[in-house]
């Protein structure tokens, strides 16, 4: 048995660490510029103000957000080259008091403070994760608007319905609000 030991020790420290591994909620799908300006434009966004990309990708969203709406934008990303990029190009715009990048798990973090949080991600990690997370952490009164995939036990306040994205696709996006 002694022989076997190490090999049994190192299988379940493989086992323990993939479950620890923060797991991607949804593949790198960047949502066109037109519709980044109609979802915070929905969400209401004012200068000050709090927001959160979640799964932020390129840095797209929080990027707006900081230099047309002059909000304080938060991106939370997984995967290593976006999250590069996306802080090279928030240093080239200048935006670094305003706009900042969380190389990390979006799981693992504390929407507290946020007064909006958009959200682009897999109606699955939307069901079972992201919404009882928001649910939770989510001050009274913060919006959330989501692209595509709605939050499915909550009541959306409003529904935008975009025909054309500008790249011949529609789109749906649900603004709520706590
Ligand atoms: C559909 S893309 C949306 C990107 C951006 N929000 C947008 O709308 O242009 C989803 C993004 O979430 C990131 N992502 C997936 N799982 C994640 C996790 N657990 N923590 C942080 N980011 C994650 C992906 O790498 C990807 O960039």
């Amino acid at each position: 048995m002694t022989r076997w030991l190490p090999a049994v020790v190192f299988g379940l420290c493989a086992l323990a660490a993939q479950d620890l591994a923060p797991r991607s909620l949804a593949p790198y799908y960047p949502t066109p510029d037109t519709v980044v300006l109609k979802m915070l434009q929905l969400g209401g966004l004012k200068a000050g103000e709090k927001m959160f990309d979640l799964g932020s990708g390129d840095g797209r969203i929080v990027i707006l957000a900081a230099q047309k709406f002059h909000a304080e934008a938060v991106g939370i990303e997984i995967d290593n080259d976006l999250y590069r990029k996306s802080v090279e190009r928030i240093r080239s715009l200048g935006l670094e008091r305003s706009a900042h990048i969380v190389h990390g798990d979006l799981l693992a973090q504390n929407y507290g403070s946020a007064d909006l949080v958009t959200v682009y991600l897999l109606p699955d990690a939307i069901d079972n994760q992201v919404e009882p997370l928001l649910d939770r952490q989510l001050k009274k009164g913060a919006r959330v608007v989501a692209h595509d995939f709605e939050f499915r036990n909550w009541k959306p306040e409003k529904v935008e319905n975009i025909a054309d994205d500008g790249e011949g696709r529609s789109r749906t996006l649900y603004l709520y609000r706590k």
